[in-house]
């Protein structure tokens, strides 16, 4: 008999899918690469990349998961034996992933207590490099640990260890029905705050005024499908673990155009916010919009404590509220994050639940040291380059391949998608996997691969010119091939736990 843990309610189970992929992705990251990539014309890739990529793959892991009942290794396991490495490729990426977003959290929750007396001062970017993170002077360089940041990531740790080893039910649903609710409510404070400033209409208008040409580069619908990926935590082995817990007849195909949308628009509502306070940014300093607006680590870490500091009243409660949403947007998405490969070592194992969060989890907490290193940033920023890139979207690609084309499928899982949701899937979702997909994505990591090989790094953050090819081979290209040489490695061991479903049949 199949014992497998199992949500609680319908309701649980979309609520810790919307967590998972509301984080930090959506708050610090989304309005940066939307207005990069030409500000409302951003808009129109990225709802491409929503409806034919986002959530047709979402879609698919849930019945995925739903149907095959178990981790990523264990579900593409059962779809083809030979399948096994692409769950273990996808639960290692999440590991990696789980390492450094730890550390932004850790960040995050330091700032939450700076904004109290704003002890960042007037000069942010000195502050954040210097006085907080101490970064060493060359990129590979690690430095020293750096206390400030490892306080607050032994309490991230510690918040997962506990959540995780609760389970399902009373550790991972409980944990997002507390904070996501309360996300919401602190969000939209900031938000209604946001929208009222003096300038914040300059703002929104730059967000929200299409720049058509920019829609003719590759490199914006290269960021509005990594976005994607990255926000709605497709292909990296979470949201296959997170249905394998639904009971046996649950919805899917409904399920996920809620967790879709809902995500896409907490997205645009921090992309409002954002741009909101970046509007009065410019109108107080006087200076052009293209001056305030930074990427990643600047545009949180760095502007928004300089906005704080500009705010008519309660800066400190206002830069309290950001920080805490931060935490807890990124709390509930490092669950899930986690989540995926403490459910792969359970099941490939066999080992108790307590056991695998242990081992997996205390792995990535003593590994997530690394980043908070006074050479920590630069390592994060390279990992995070490549890992998104050739981890999640690559094996989004691969992912939607294998199932589609090369086991083919795609219609029987789209018949068990019908047979238990409210909403039908038709042709639009055999379209959008089996040929838009494959075409837009390969054609784009065919330019991404060139770029990368000829050294041409265009990347959000701008650094790496200063990055050396030892160090871009090492953090970055080193770790994108290992989990995928690790994750072979993973599949050819001894399946240790049942890895046939008695009443499972594959028509
Ligand atoms: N989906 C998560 C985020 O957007 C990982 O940050």
């Amino acid at each position: 008999m199949e014992n497998r843990s199992q949500w609680g309610t319908r309701a649980g189970f979309i609520l810790a899918a919307v967590g998972s992929a509301i984080g930090l992705g959506n708050i610090w990251r989304f309005p940066a690469v939307a207005y990069e990539n030409g500000g409302g014309a951003f808009l129109i890739p990225y709802l491409f990349a929503l409806m034919t990529a986002g959530i047709p793959i979402l879609i698919m892991e849930f019945t995925l998961g739903q149907k095959y009942r178990g981790s990523a290794p264990l579900t593409f396991r059962r779809l083809n034996k030979k399948a096994e490495f692409i769950g273990w490729w996808g639960a290692l990426v999440a590991f990696v992933i789980s390492t450094y977003y730890s550390v932004i959290i850790a960040w995050a929750i330091s700032y939450a207590f700076f904004s109290i007396n704003l002890s960042w001062g007037s000069e942010t970017e000195g502050f954040l490099f210097g006085e907080y993170l101490n970064i060493a002077e060359t990129p590979g360089q690690l430095g020293g640990l750096v206390p400030g940041v490892v306080i607050p990531l032994i309490a991230v740790w510690t918040l997962v260890f506990i959540i995780l080893f609760g389970g399902i039910r009373k550790g991972i649903e409980i944990a997002n029905r507390i904070c996501i609710p309360l996300l919401v409510i602190v969000f939209l404070i900031i938000v209604v705050r946001a929208v009222t400033l003096p300038g914040a209409m300059q703002g929104l208008d730059a967000f929200f005024s299409p720049d058509f040409e920019a829609m003719k580069s590759p490199d914006v619908w290269i960021a509005a499908y990594g976005q994607i990926f990255f926000s709605l935590s497709i292909a990296f082995a979470i949201m296959i673990a997170y249905s394998s817990y639904l009971p046996k007849k649950s919805d899917i195909t409904n399920n996920a155009f809620i967790v879709g949308f809902g995500n896409s628009g907490f997205e645009l509502l921090a992309g409002i916010g954002v741009f909101g306070i970046l509007g009065f940014m410019a109108f107080s300093s006087g200076l052009d919009l293209n001056e305030v607006v930074a990427g990643g680590v600047g545009l949180a870490f760095v502007v928004f404590p300089a906005i704080i500091n500009e705010l008519p009243a309660l800066n400190g409660f206002f830069g309290a509220l950001f920080f805490v949403s931060l935490t807890l947007a990124g709390i509930t998405s490092l669950i899930s994050i986690s989540e995926a490969y403490v459910s792969s070592i359970v099941d490939k194992f066999n080992i108790s639940r307590t056991r695998a969060v242990i081992i997996g989890v205390g792995l990535s907490a003593i590994v997530s040291l690394l980043y908070a290193t006074r050479g920590g940033l630069f390592f994060l920023d390279n990992v995070d380059y490549f890992i998104n890139q050739f981890g999640v979207a690559m094996l989004g690609l691969v992912e939607v391949i294998l199932v589609v084309w090369i086991l083919r499928k795609s219609n029987m899982l789209k018949n068990h998608a019908n047979s238990v949701s409210d909403i039908r899937l038709g042709a639009w979702w055999t379209i959008s996997l089996a040929i838009v997909t494959p075409i837009v994505m390969g054609y784009m990591m065919y330019g991404l691969f060139k770029m990368n090989l000829l050294r041409e790094f265009a990347t959000d953050t701008g650094n790496y010119e200063s990055y050396s090819n030892a160090f871009i081979n090492y953090s970055g290209w080193g770790v994108a091939i290992a989990v995928l040489v690790l994750g072979i490695v993973l599949a050819s061991l001894k399946w240790k736990s049942p890895d046939s479903l008695t009443d499972y049949n594959d028509e």
